[in-house]
């Protein structure tokens, strides 16, 4: 990864005058902006090895060092990690420790490399709601890396699309004195959780699920998704190429012609 560009403001696009319909183009391939990508695969790359899911968790952790290092390089502004659901909490209790003790671990073991990177982390979702002590470290990566102007690096955390959405249309009709017929797809945009952050141009979901699973649903509406049979441990900045490269194959038409 490189070290902190002079200036680089994350936001802007990096071709003059686009706007958040045209296409970015470097050497004469399209590049998104925003790349959101589901992470999904852990458990089965686990078992097809005959180790414990946790085991495909640990192994998925590599993936997304691997990709966060590769999307800037790629000309990626901001990347959107599935890393919990709130449907996740189904999931047996020792799985779920098992998964807060690796965001923990990830926090504390790569937040000086991150800032170093000029990457700024941001969450999505009811992040506030996990355990204490990840909403601390949570809390003090934000903080620590609020200036930054790389990577965007936005993590949901607790995260369901349709939960979102109810929270956005609450808080547009709380803010506009409860009339709503005067709410508007801007206000519902403006009060989602990425109300700050471009839409997703590409969404990826690993390990041949097809399905959207409650992420982005609003903001994935002009979307391009890849799909790829890779399980998400098996997954890394080249693959990560692949499907930028896939998305550049894509006509975005917004619904025009
Ligand atoms: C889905 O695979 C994956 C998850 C629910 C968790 C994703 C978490 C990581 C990749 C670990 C680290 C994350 C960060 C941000 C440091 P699955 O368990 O549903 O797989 P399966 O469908 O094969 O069972």
């Amino acid at each position: 990864m490189t070290a902190k560009p002079a200036s680089s403001a994350a936001g802007s696009s990096r071709i003059a005058g686009a706007s958040a319909a045209d296409p970015r183009v470097t050497d004469g391939q399209a590049i998104p902006r925003h790349v959101a990508v589901i992470m999904d695969g852990n458990g089965r790359w686990a078992k097809s090895r005959r180790l414990p899911r946790v085991a495909g968790h640990k192994a998925g952790m590599d993936a997304v060092r691997s990709v966060v290092d590769a999307a800037p390089k790629l000309g990626i502004e901001v990347l959107t990690l599935y890393a919990f659901s709130s449907e996740n909490w189904k999931r047996p209790q020792e799985e779920v420790g098992f998964l807060f003790g690796l965001l923990k671990t990830y926090l504390l073991g790569e937040i000086a490399e991150l800032d170093a990177n000029d990457v700024r982390v941001q969450c999505i979702g009811d992040w506030r709601a996990l355990p204490a002590e990840l909403v601390t470290l949570l809390e003090g990566a934000i903080t620590r890396t609020a200036n930054n102007r790389g990577l965007t690096l936005v993590l949901a955390l607790n995260y369901g699309s349709r939960d979102e959405l109810v929270r956005a249309v609450r808080k547009a009709v709380a803010t506009n004195g409860h009339d709503s017929h005067a709410i508007d797809a801007d206000m519902i945009d403006a009060a989602l959780d990425t109300a700050h952050l471009p839409a997703p141009d590409l969404i990826v979901r690993t390990s041949g699920e097809q399905r959207l699973s409650n992420f982005l649903l609003w903001q994935s509406a002009y979307a391009e998704l890849v799909f790829t049979e890779t399980l998400w441990p098996d997954f890394d900045g080249a693959a990560l190429a692949d499907a930028c490269a896939a998305y550049a194959r894509r006509e975005r038409r917004y619904g025009g012609l």
